[in-house]
């Protein structure tokens, strides 16, 4: 059986060859911490079985070695999440797959010396890479959740790292040790808390996962100037679980009943049968119809297959989609927003502009406003982030 540090290396070694790892420190961060010591045990899902199962070094050996030194999201933590208004359990805490991690590092351009603040403890183990690199005295992490930090804590300690960890909610950040060179959000936020530009020095970084509704967004890099923080989303992905605040809480509210009798009908060339699967166009959709959009498939009566692909938002906005013989597009909509109109005028408006990819949008974070803005922030093609 390989021993961890073996495992460790050929998780270094995969995560240099994805090209998610590259400087030498953070190799030999990698190297040199034990993640299996943070994540003891995590909840999976098992195909054809409800809720959540737990495994651990004790009764799945094996496979928890394996997914452990894994490129892998783990789940450490189940609770209450909002799911449509009612209270669902679902993942509250995971340790973050270890490649996306490193990325986040190297993207935050870290330097000895310099001070950090992580929002998001969970297990402790980006904390522990960030120690292993800057000294306890330079690293500061929080979290919501008061049994995370102190496990964190403990786990930290019985390596001997000893970075500043408070449980605290982090959209206020950590004043008290303020100013950071660097703030790193392991969870997504809707809009960026102005308490973190305050808190960056002039010149800094604030490297976060903005989502306006659960996995519509993208990292982006933000630098501190005297009054904003403004800089680019990032090319990859990263699908980070929301922040737990009541004020960010979202619900789709009322699902809709969809009566094609009180719908307007037009007939659609926008063939697009999974609009949420193409990330910068759904996110820009977001930004013009503020609010989560739920979507999903109807059952055609007659033959039980996909009848209808639909669309709704919680303002009672709602869409169906069906396919007409000739390839077109049969399109019912009712509501306040009209919103397969809106997403072919967002889509027209993405084709026109040549696709643009994520890392051709940028996000500007002032005191009072905040918008994402394509190729430059004195650009005309500009979206406010819904408040
Ligand atoms: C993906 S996990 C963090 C992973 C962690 N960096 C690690 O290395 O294990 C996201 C964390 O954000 C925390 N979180 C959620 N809402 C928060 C809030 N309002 N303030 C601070 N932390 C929050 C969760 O409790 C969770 O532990």
């Amino acid at each position: 059986m390989d021993s961890w540090r073996q495992r460790a290396r050929a998780l270094r070694d995969e995560l240099v060859t994805a090209g998610k790892l590259s400087s030498p420190a953070w190799q030999q961060a990698v190297l040199d911490v034990p993640r299996h010591h943070f994540v003891p045990a995590y909840y999976q899902r098992r195909p054809d079985e409800p809720g959540w199962h737990l495994v651990t070094a004790s009764e799945d050996r094996e496979r928890w070695w394996e997914q452990v030194y894994a490129n892998l999201s783990l789940v450490t933590e189940i609770g209450a999440v909002p799911d449509g208004g009612r209270d669902a359990t679902g993942p509250v805490s995971s340790s973050s797959a270890p490649g996306l991690m490193t990325r986040m590092l190297e993207m935050l351009d870290v330097q000895p010396g310099m001070r950090v603040l992580e929002i998001g403890t969970g297990t402790g183990y980006n904390a522990a890479l960030l120690a292993h690199r800057l000294g306890d005295s330079n690293v500061f992490s929080l979290d919501v959740g008061a049994g995370l930090v102190e496990s964190a804590r403990q786990r930290l300690a019985e390596l001997d790292y000893h970075p500043t960890l408070v449980t605290a909610d982090g959209i206020a950040g950590l004043p008290e040790h303020a100013p950071y060179d660097r703030i790193i959000a392991t969870c997504a936020v809707p809009r960026v808390p102005w308490a973190w530009a305050e808190q960056t020095r002039y010149g800094g970084l604030v490297l976060v996962d903005v989502k306006v509704s659960a996995v519509v967004g993208n990292l982006v890099l933000l630098r501190r100037d005297a009054d904003q923080l403004t800089g680019q989303f990032d090319g990859g992905a990263a699908t980070f679980m929301q922040m737990r605040t009541p004020t960010f809480a979202q619900h789709p509210g009322q699902k809709p009943e969809r009566d094609r009798r009180h719908a307007q009908r037009h007939v659609t060339g926008l063939r697009l049968e999974r609009p949420w699967e193409h990330g910068v166009l759904w996110f820009l959709l977001h930004l013009t119809v503020p609010g989560r959009i739920e979507f999903g498939y109807s059952q055609d009566p007659d033959t039980g297959g996909i009848g209808a692909m639909y669309l709704y938002s919680r303002d009672g906005s709602w869409c169906e989609v069906t396919t007409n013989a000739d390839g077109t597009g049969q399109v019912w909509e009712a509501g306040p927003r009209p919103l397969w109109q809106t997403l072919e005028q967002v889509q027209q408006f993405w084709a026109e502009a040549g696709q643009p990819g994520w890392e051709r949008f940028g996000l500007t974070v002032t005191a009072n406003d905040q918008h994402v803005w394509l190729d430059n922030p004195d650009s005309p093609h500009r979206w406010p982030l819904p408040a």
